[in-house]
């Protein structure tokens, strides 16, 4: 575990805990895992694994940490997603599952199936990120992606703080981790910075960690 474990005991990070709490709404972590030319998934859409295990086990210590995990549909759909905690020598736990966006999920994904056995799965059809952070009921919640949920969260100024998993690799012509945020000029990009209190940027196996929160 990390000297920043507590997001409320570092930095930046404890001034947007602050300003999560104050709006009335949980903190919220983001998490991608990309290529050196920032691909998410290759052509297929197949997002799994760009990165190590040595990165998916680290993941997997951002995600119990939280109360809930969000995802959107495009999320669900491609990846099966099953939101557990999966860590060496534990049990496998489920998280509470926010699932942002209209579309239908058949009744054979594993997040359907938990919700139909009355697993803790929120649908929210709406597209606004604040409604979608609320409807966790956490005070911590892991944004998951893909990428474009996490773009309309980035849009929003509604990521707190974000684990970059980037692996030593190029994919190519593959899904965008980027493509769904709004142009912006060379001068006046969105900003975000390593958090002092951090010891990333980190090698996770052959993947680079960088944990990042928006600048001031
Ligand atoms: N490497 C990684 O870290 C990672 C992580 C996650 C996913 N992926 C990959 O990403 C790909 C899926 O990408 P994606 O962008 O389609 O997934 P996504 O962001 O999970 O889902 C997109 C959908 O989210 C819904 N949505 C909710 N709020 C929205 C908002 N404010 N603005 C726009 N849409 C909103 C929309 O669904 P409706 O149209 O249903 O309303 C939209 O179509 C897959 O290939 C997957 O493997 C990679």
């Amino acid at each position: 575990m990390h000297a920043d474990a507590d997001p409320a005991s570092a930095g930046r990070l404890k001034a947007r805990w602050e300003l999560a709490r104050a709006a009335g709404r949980p903190f919220a972590t983001a998490h991608l895992a990309q290529s050196l030319d920032a691909k998410v998934a290759d052509a297929q859409g197949r997002g799994r694994w760009i990165t190590s295990p040595q990165a998916l086990e680290h993941a997997h210590g951002v995600r119990a940490r939280v109360g809930a995990i969000v995802v959107g549909t495009g999320t669900v759909l491609a990846d099966d997603a099953a939101l557990t905690v999966r860590l060496p020598g534990e049990p496998e736990r489920e998280l509470p599952g926010v699932v942002a966006g209209a579309s239908p999920v058949s009744a054979s994904h594993r997040l359907a199936v938990r919700a139909a056995e009355g697993g803790a799965v929120v649908r929210v059809p709406a597209h606004d990120p604040f409604s979608v952070l609320t409807a966790s009921g956490a005070d911590h919640v892991l944004l998951e992606g893909g990428p474009t949920l996490l773009a309309a969260f980035i849009e929003a100024d509604l990521v707190d703080e974000l684990y970059l998993y980037v692996a030593p690799a190029f994919l190519g012509p593959g899904v965008d981790a980027t493509a769904a945020l709004a142009a912006r000029p060379v001068r006046d990009p969105v900003r975000w910075s390593p958090d002092p209190a951090g010891r990333e940027p980190e090698r996770l196996g052959p993947d680079l960690l960088l944990h990042l929160s928006p600048a001031a």
